[in-house]
């Protein structure tokens, strides 16, 4: 592959993509497709290429990305495996809303890799596999609660879009967007993450309290990446088979990224049912509920789930063929020599800083912490911003959220341009008082 790096020292005109936001704006609403990407800064990147690890804005300036599409592309864009697979599938068929082997295949794939998995029912996005989930469990219990966790995000849907801010911490489910039906999330619970005592109270009166199922994504990955505490998944385990509740892990980024077999591979806990999203289609849109048949087969037993979009061929083609690429050895080896390659490279610049920010991280999923425990400064709470600015027009590109994403396709000749970038960035900052 060329490169046209641009040297670090003249950063890339990103007017391009400047004057294509302001356009978008006049004709999409908020001008991006989904609300966070206006976070940005100084505005979204604007690409009309992808490959491997690396996209390219209309100018034609090449970027090293971390973005990696919020999640999905876990083999890089456009891998030549799905790009083949897709493409031996467009011109036989696209969307025929009847049976076709691909159903299967892929199942089939999807299972053997997710420990305790027994059966699994397709859907398009993350937001849909957790709504078709939570039907399973309350159809499955008779009951109508979810516990779900402070600040945890499952989805954008009204029945779980609750008490994500940082400060709700009451058992009532707080509204988290202007819109949102209040009814719709009377019955979730909300509690603390990774506090056993909590679990236990309210999960011990489960029946009395009607809770149905506990949703849970187990590294908190839109919450800074917080690995369960020890025992903490066995012991909902334990709670949940006590009292009759339904165990869901919204495994909707960590799967197949922490590890091809998940949660349960990497902190030994199997729940009742799973969701996957994101990079089971290595870039395409599917997503699945996946774990125990007897709750699954319910859907011939009166709960019912639809979606004229389910499993259609194309998609099913990506999480095949994405399937297939996870599944050879060494792949997940790979991924974390790279990853934390990659996490020694940027913290050895980030200790530039007087805050010393460092980063969480679980396979080749991290997430920028602004400050580390007891440093004496407090980082500015625009910092992650200001890096993101600087590297952006460096040829780097990261989420605004903070969170970051490696692919099979980064190489640590990818990871030390990183550094180099990021250090003239912070050394930027260091250099300008004002900015710390
Ligand atoms: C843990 C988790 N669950 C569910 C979702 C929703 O998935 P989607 O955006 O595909 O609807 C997301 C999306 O980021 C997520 O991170």
């Amino acid at each position: 592959m060329t490169s046209s790096y641009q040297r670090l020292s003249s950063p890339l005109s990103l007017d391009a993509s400047h004057e294509a936001f302001e356009r978008t704006k006049r004709s999409v609403g908020g001008g991006v497709s989904s609300g966070m990407r206006a976070a940005t800064k100084p505005h979204p990147l604007f690409v009309n290429r992808a490959a491997g690890a690396h996209v390219w804005d209309l100018d034609g300036a090449e970027f090293i990305d971390y973005v990696m599409a919020w999640g999905p592309s876990i083999v890089g864009h456009s891998h030549p495996h799905v790009v083949e697979a897709v493409m031996e599938v467009i011109p036989r068929m696209q969307m025929v809303g009847m049976g076709h082997t691909l159903e299967y295949e892929a199942a089939e794939l999807v299972l053997e890799a997710v420990p305790g998995a027994e059966r699994l029912l397709w859907t398009n996005s993350g937001t849909e596999a957790v709504q078709i989930a939570l039907r399973l469990a309350r159809a499955g219990t008779g009951r109508s609660k979810v516990l779900k966790f402070t600040r945890s995000y499952h989805g954008w849907h009204d029945s779980v879009y609750a008490s994500m801010g940082a400060d709700h911490t009451a058992e009532k489910a707080m509204r988290s967007t202007a819109g949102q039906s209040l009814n719709a999330i009377r019955d979730l619970v909300v509690t603390e993450y990774n506090s056993i005592s909590e679990a236990e109270r309210i999960l011990g009166e489960a029946r009395e309290r009607d809770i149905a199922a506990v949703l849970i994504d187990p590294i908190m990955s839109n919450a800074g990446l917080i690995p369960p505490a020890p025992g903490y998944l066995e012991r909902l385990r334990e709670l949940c088979d006590e009292h009759g509740v339904v165990l869901i892990f919204d495994q909707v980024i960590a799967g197949f990224r922490i590890a091809r077999g998940g949660v349960t591979e990497r902190y030994g806990v199997t729940p009742d049912l799973s969701t996957f999203g994101k990079a089971i289609a290595g870039g395409f849109s599917q997503s699945a509920v996946v774990g125990k048949a007897a709750l699954i087969d319910q859907v011939q037993h009166g709960v019912s789930h639809a979606g004229t979009y389910n499993g259609n061929p194309v998609a099913l083609a990506a999480v095949k063929a994405t399937q297939e690429i996870l599944a050879e050895p060494g792949v997940y080896d790979r991924l974390e020599d790279v990853s934390a390659y990659f996490q020694s490279g940027v913290q050895s610049v980030f200790d530039r800083l007087p805050y010393r920010p460092t980063s969480r991280r679980v396979g080749s999923f991290a997430t920028f912490v602004p400050q580390s425990d007891g440093a004496a400064v407090a980082a500015p709470a625009d910092i992650w911003d200001r890096i993101t600015a600087g590297t952006l027009a460096r040829g780097v590109a990261f989420l605004p959220t903070g969170k970051i994403f490696l692919s099979t396709e980064h190489t640590r000749a990818d990871v030390d341009r990183t550094v180099d970038v990021l250090g003239e960035v912070v050394d930027g900052l260091v250099g300008n008082a004002s900015s710390l």
